[in-house]
């Protein structure tokens, strides 16, 4: 292998699009490969990592081509939910008949939709001998790094560990119709989101001198709500905008969890996280907060450095220039200037392909998107079962959740 490693994107489509802004920042690797059912989409993609100088990739419509060519010597996984198993599937049968040059798998958020499939392409990826990193971004979001650092360094040094993490994502609903359908996805947002938010607290939480294990969840407590898009002007939109009626399979759109964790030294330590598809504000809304024995930390990124305002006079068609899943084009507006870099993606990468070219396991890999699908199984039959549970990982080896077989009940709420 040269010493750039060649990068194909398995996906075209939205989060595709960050990481390839992100690829400006990233040295020693070239998207040499995209693959996407549909040649425009992929098409498209390609030009515009051609145009900011960080590859000239070749298009791909079948994914085995992508996967036998030998400049390809890493994958990431961009695609929806339910392909991850045959998509992995895919990778180790071309890699085990010894075509193609792959090192290493990165594969987007959630890992996987229950418990059953994360262990599958674990096993999998590391018969065929494989590296694997989990893309989760707010990991490497530059706020959320470098408060954990001064957190860490200053905070808990002298005053004793963090001891409640709060992470929050909302916005006002997904950007393609696969997402609202459970049956294919897996869930609603608490699947979509709150792995992340679930992540960045433990994330913060964690004793950055200590093995990740040293902080182990031990109860869960969750409820997951339809607070909006069950009403009956909302599943109407649904229907028209996305083909799902959400007055026969809804998904939830709010869900809060409490995971109460224990470290190596006896400490009771909190994650409090909530994600929403029926927000309204500017946009996407990330927040953070970490409190300590005397010290604190927040984060909020509809609060950036840049706001732009457009009087009433001013008409643009609807965009997403400004902040991801903009609800609005006028008035004072937050403006992220570059969200790849804020949100994380540009951080994840960089790290994931220095790892992948010193032949080295990403410390943020499969088995933490594991971890991160057992907490939200675990969320979601809490909220079933409407009680606080131990967070017993092999009670969870077979569970499905209710929403995600399309027998979940919003009303259930009440009983
Ligand atoms: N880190 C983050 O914050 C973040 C943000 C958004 C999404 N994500 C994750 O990224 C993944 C992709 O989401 P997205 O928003 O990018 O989705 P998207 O915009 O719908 O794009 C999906 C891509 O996958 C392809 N695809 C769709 N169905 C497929 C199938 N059955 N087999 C193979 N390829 C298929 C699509 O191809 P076509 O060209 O045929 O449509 C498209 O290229 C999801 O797992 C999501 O959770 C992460």
């Amino acid at each position: 292998m040269s010493e750039k490693l060649g990068v194909g994107l398995i996906g075209a489509g939205f989060s595709a699009k960050f990481h390839v802004k992100s690829w400006v920042g990233v040295r020693n690797a070239d998207i040499v490969a995209i693959f996407s059912r549909t040649e425009k989409r992929a098409k498209e993609l390609a030009a515009l990592a051609e145009q900011l100088g960080v590859g000239k990739p070749k298009v791909y419509t079948d994914i085995h081509d992508l996967l036998r060519d030998p400049n390809v010597n890493a994958v990431w996984i961009l695609t929806p939910n339910n392909t991850r198993v045959p998509i992995v599937k895919a990778i180790v049968e071309e890699a085990e008949q010894g075509r193609g040059n792959l090192i290493g798998v990165a594969c987007e958020k959630p890992l996987a939709r229950t418990v059953a499939e994360a262990k599958e392409m674990i096993k999998l990826v590391e018969k065929a001998g494989l590296l694997h990193g989990y893309l989760e971004n707010q990991v490497f979001s530059p706020a959320v790094v470098r408060g954990r650092e001064i957190l860490w360094k200053y905070g808990a040094k002298y005053a004793g560990r963090p001891y409640l993490a709060r992470a929050a994502e909302e916005h006002g609903g997904p950007h393609a119709s696969w997402f609202w359908n459970p049956t294919i996805s897996g869930g609603g947002v608490l699947l979509d989101m709150m792995c992340h938010s679930f992540e960045a607290a433990r994330y913060m939480l964690l004793d950055p001198s200590k093995p990740k294990d040293a902080l182990k969840p031990k109860k869960i407590s969750a409820e997951i709500a339809s607070l909006k898009w069950t009403r009956s002007e909302y599943i109407e939109l649904l229907k028209k905008t996305y083909s799902v009626d959400y007055s026969k399979v809804p998904a939830e759109d709010y869900a809060t969890a409490v995971v109460v964790y224990e470290d190596d030294e006896g400490n009771i330590v909190l994650s409090e996280t909530h994600t929403s598809w029926s927000f309204i504000g500017a946009g996407l809304r990330l927040t953070f907060e970490v409190l300590g024995p005397e010290y604190s930390l927040w984060i909020n990124t509809l609060q950036p450095e840049l706001f732009v305002f457009f009087s009433r006079n001013v008409k643009i068609p609807p965009s997403e220039e400004f902040v991801e899943k903009q609800n609005a084009d006028q008035g004072l507006m937050p403006t992220i200037p570059d969200e790849a870099v804020t949100y994380g993606y540009q951080g994840e990468n960089r790290y994931i392909v220095d790892c992948f070219l010193e032949r080295k396991q990403p410390e943020e890999n499969w088995y933490d998107g594991l971890l991160i699908v057992q907490l939200m199984m675990a969320a979601y039959k809490s909220a079933e079962e409407g009680k606080k549970i131990d967070f017993k990982p092999e009670e969870l080896e077979t569970y499905v959740p209710k929403v995600a077989k399309g027998e979940w009940n919003p009303r259930s709420i009440l009983e």
